[in-house]
């Protein structure tokens, strides 16, 4: 029996300036496969040379894989909660599911350290992969989201981040290990922009310079804040988010990366369907009527110790059966 618990990936490490998120589907063929395998054992390394040249720089890395990237890659056993990102909504209003195998979020005080920390991962995949889509976001001043509102105010830290986002003894193979959800959202600026501030703040549910919670005698049932408050027996669930803006003015796209880890995927999607959906039905997030999620994604986050381990699999046998260890 290990005395201490597996190292987690940097899964809550503070905020910082700038990020990049790669999300990649796998290519076709075993060799592929044994490439992104490998690959595992280095990540860490990879992430320690290039950071170390900057020791205020911050430089992380956290590595996601996909359901079915997982079985193609590991096999059994795999993490008890990992399934395709599940769609909520319909219509114009949709949080849509797009392939993705494997997620790399890096982040850093600096682009460029973020720009150099990809390329060499990526060059170590060479046409292992291909990624469909990366996202260079920036944190905006005042720690504000694109729409104006200050954002991840209510993010759990410190010992409670690290209780709401690592897998325990409910999952005991995969401890130390984490679910996290990503969606790119574009935005209809010019429509948000013409609302009354009075209107924006009951959508979100704060006031907008001052960032305080409305009061609950006036905070809508649909407010952002109040669709997004999960309570258990009237425990609080709580997720970690880390949204970064996004853009091109000159292009008139105005973005929002939406990325959120938890100990189980649940807490996020009972979320996505209380916006999308509405809590009781109907009564929707109307943040959702000026941004559309186009991108959507589920991926499991191995512990450090897990991820380095994985590249001693074998993978699953060309027959289709799965090994067992
Ligand atoms: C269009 C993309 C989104 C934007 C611009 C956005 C923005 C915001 C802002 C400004 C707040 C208030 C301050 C705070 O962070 O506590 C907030 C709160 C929150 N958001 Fe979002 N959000 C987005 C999407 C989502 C999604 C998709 C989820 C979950 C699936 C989510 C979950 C939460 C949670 C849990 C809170 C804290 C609620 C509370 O305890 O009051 N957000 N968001």
């Amino acid at each position: 029996m290990p005395t201490t618990p597996p190292e987690s990936q940097a899964v809550s490490t503070a905020v910082t300036r700038s990020a990049i998120f790669l999300v990649a589907t796998l290519a076709d063929g075993d060799d592929h496969a044994a490439t992104v395998r490998a690959w595992c054992a280095d990540v860490a390394a990879v992430v320690r040379a290039v950071g170390h040249r900057v020791p205020d720089g911050n430089l992380s890395c956290v590595c996601g894989f996909g359901s079915q990237a997982w079985d193609r890659l590991f096999g059994a056993p795999r993490p008890a909660a990992l399934h395709p990102f599940r769609e909520f909504g319909a219509g114009e209003r949709m949080a849509p599911a797009t392939p993705g195998d494997l997620l790399l979020h890096i982040r850093a005080e600096s682009m460029d350290l973020c720009f150099e920390l990809a390329t060499q991962l990526l060059g170590k995949l060479g046409n292992a992969v291909r990624v469909v889509d990366e996202v260079h976001g920036f944190r905006n001043f005042d720690m504000r989201a694109m729409i104006g509102f200050v954002d991840g105010t209510e993010n759990p830290s410190g010992r409670e981040a690290v209780d709401f986002t690592v897998i325990g003894e409910e999952d005991a193979g995969f401890a130390g290990g984490s679910y996290v959800i990503v969606q790119k959202y574009l935005h209809d600026m010019a429509g948000w922009n013409a609302l009354p501030v009075e209107r924006q703040e009951l959508i979100i549910g704060r006031k907008k310079l001052s960032d305080i919670e409305l009061d609950a005698s006036v905070k809508p049932s649909n407010s952002h804040s109040s669709l997004t408050t999960l309570d258990d027996d009237g425990q609080e669930v709580k997720i970690l988010r880390n949204n970064m803006m996004f853009g091109r003015p000159g292009a008139g796209e105005f973005g929002t990366y939406f990325i959120a880890y938890a100990r189980s995927p649940a807490p996020i999607e009972q979320m996505l369907e209380n916006m999308f959906v509405g809590r009781p039905p109907g009564n929707y997030d109307r943040l959702l009527d000026f941004s559309r999620a186009v991108t959507g994604g589920l991926f499991f986050v191995p512990s450090a110790d897990l991820l380095e381990a994985l590249a001693d699999r074998s993978g699953p046998t060309a027959g289709g059966a799965r090994p067992t260890a």
